[in-house]
């Protein structure tokens, strides 16, 4: 059966499938094979990054998959270590990628742990010449955010972050809408108890696994989700997670986890 669309949410620059194939640990022809697959079952959004080594084998499975380059949005990221070099790095990721432009490059981490917007001014260019359609943040702090706004006048599209019920934090999200940053989570899984509970409770009411349970909440939030598999049947179970919702009570028992950190494995 082919799942039920994921929503799509604006960036400034591109429209951003909410779910999306994370790529980190995906390696060889392994990594060639599970981007392949995912865009076989509908997946549309590839997250990569250049220090995952592994852009020529999505870039690979993408070719392999049959399905357009224009459908599919790919983001990939600069190096903290390669502030001063954004230029090189962005040409590499695209000959590896095989594709003229990213749908969305992300700084991955603050250089040297400082917010650097001297890297930032460098990501707009290359956005404004069109070697990129949407910039953003990974890792980012509201604090080095707003230095960025303040030096530059332009907000990061979206900030991808570690996000999962045990990292729940409501003035979190408020502080990057405010600002008119997306939300993108990371390490959806790893960082959750699937066994949970209070996820098992909510997965039962609609016949979903945990897993599902969790990825629907993110969707719950306008928060981007990139899980991680390179299992066929993880991969198809990841992306149906549009035919059903959470209730409000339901989203409200997940957050507590958040405050209570119960939720962490
Ligand atoms: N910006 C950053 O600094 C940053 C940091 C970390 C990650 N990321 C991005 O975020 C993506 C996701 O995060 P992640 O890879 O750290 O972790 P994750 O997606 O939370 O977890 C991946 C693990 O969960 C397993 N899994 C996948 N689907 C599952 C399911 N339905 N039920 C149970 N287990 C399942 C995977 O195994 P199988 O492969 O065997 O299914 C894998 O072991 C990364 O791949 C990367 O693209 C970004």
């Amino acid at each position: 059966m082919t799942p039920a669309a994921i929503p799509t949410l604006a960036l400034r620059g591109a429209d951003i499938p909410m779910v999306g194939l994370g790529t980190w640990l995906s390696e060889g022809d392994e990594a060639e094979r599970a981007v392949a697959t995912a865009l076989r079952l509908g997946y549309r959004h590839l997250d990569t990054a250049t220090g995952y080594g592994n852009e020529d084998q999505v870039g690979r499975g993408l070719a392999d998959s049959g399905v357009p380059r224009s459908a599919v949005f790919v983001t990939t990221k600069l190096p903290p270590d390669r502030a001063g070099r954004e230029r090189e790095t962005l040409e590499s990721s695209l000959t590896k990628l095989g594709t003229a432009h990213v749908d969305l490059w992300l700084v991955h981490w603050p250089p040297h742990g400082v917010a650097t917007p001297t890297t930032w001014e460098r990501f707009i260019a290359l956005r404004d010449e069109g070697l990129v359609r949407a910039i953003g943040v990974s890792n980012y702090s509201i604090a080095q955010i707003d230095e960025l706004i303040a030096a530059t006048g332009e907000a990061p599209a979206i900030n991808q972050i570690p996000w999962s019920p045990a990292d729940f934090d409501a003035d979190l999200l408020a502080a990057h809408a405010a600002r008119g940053v997306r939300v993108g989570g990371y390490s959806p899984f790893k960082r959750t108890d699937l066994t949970h509970p209070v996820l098992s409770e909510i997965a039962a009411n609609h016949t979903v696994s945990t897993a599902q349970v969790v990825l629907r909440w993110h969707l719950e939030h306008t928060v981007v989700v990139i899980p991680k598999s390179t299992s066929p049947e993880r991969l198809a179970a990841n992306l149906d997670v549009a035919r059903f919702a959470l209730t409000t009570d339901e989203v409200s028992r997940i957050d507590a986890l958040g405050a209570t950190g119960r939720a962490t494995g």
